[in-house]
């Protein structure tokens, strides 16, 4: 099933009835960790992603599955509290949906997170990645189907996905904070399964720094219809293979936790700055 820019309108129009006047500019989707920065949004509402007409209520644990506008460091935000990813049986055009709905809504740019696995045998668990830019080569694209030219072209450029203007910023807010912030390639791979060592040597080989779960098909999305993008990987583990010991949630959520304050404020001051 592909959906029509109607139902992406009726989305909005519902949303719109909630929040009134305020319009949001900066959209957020925060991944494992980060999701408790939805609720220092300042004179915040929330709408539940089940109320909303098309959306899919998310069902991963720990996320709550509502869309919070509100203030943020005076930016005029979106929080995603809860994204969807395909490992829970999504499409690509399902799981970036959103995107399109807060689009339309007035963001004119994107901020995502995310935990992910550290390729780069340089770096260790617990740093934190600025994306530069992404591999998402493995099966279909949000994009796939008819093209709905309301939000952009057929064939979108993808060349400067993640912003470098937005880059630049994340730069300098890092340097100032003393916050070591890394930078390099987030690679997709569609899980639920974390990869294998082989296919961590492949990503390596392939250019890439970091591999997870998500972000990717959102930020395909976002470039479509012309958002500016930031995103931040938390390197919440060495990926497979490169330690000799098996994966497991457990240990991304307690990096997660511990990187929380480090991660929330270099975002909040990204945040400020833009
Ligand atoms: N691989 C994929 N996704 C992840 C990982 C990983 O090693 N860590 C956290 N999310």
């Amino acid at each position: 099933m592909h959906y029509t820019f109607q139902q992406y309108q009726e989305s909005a129009e519902y949303i719109r009835a909630q929040i009134g006047d305020f319009r949001p500019r900066v959209a957020m989707i925060l991944g494992s960790g980060l999701g408790f920065l939805g609720d220092e949004v300042e004179n915040a509402t929330a709408v539940s992603y089940r109320d909303i007409p098309h959306f899919k209520a998310s069902t991963a644990p720990g996320h709550k599955g509502q869309l919070v506008f509100g203030t943020l460091e005076g930016q005029a935000v979106a929080v995603m509290q809860g994204r969807m990813h395909h490992y829970e049986g999504y499409s690509y055009e399902e799981v970036s949906y959103a995107v399109r709905v807060l689009r339309l809504l007035g963001c004119d740019t994107l901020v995502v997170t995310n935990a992910a696995g550290c390729v780069n045998t340089a770096w260790k668990a617990g740093d934190l990645m600025l994306i530069t830019d992404q591999i998402k080569i493995f099966m279909e694209s949000p994009l796939r189907g008819e093209n709905l030219p309301e939000f952009g072209p057929r064939f979108p450029d993808a060349s400067k996905l993640y912003t470098p203007a937005l880059r630049e910023t994340a730069r300098s807010a890092a340097k100032d904070l003393g916050i070591d912030l890394k930078e390099g390639v987030y690679m997709y791979f569609p899980g639920p399964q974390y990869e294998t060592p082989a296919e961590v040597r492949f990503a390596r080989t392939a250019g890439a720094d970091a591999v997870g779960m998500s972000t990717a098909p959102e930020v395909i999305t976002a470039g479509h219809c012309g958002m500016q993008v930031l995103g931040f990987t938390l390197l919440s583990n060495m990926a497979a293979g490169i330690l000799d010991q098996p994966l497991s949630e457990q240990e991304v959520l307690d990096a997660a936790a511990a990187c929380k304050d480090k991660f929330s404020r270099l975002v909040l001051e990204c945040l400020k700055r833009m």
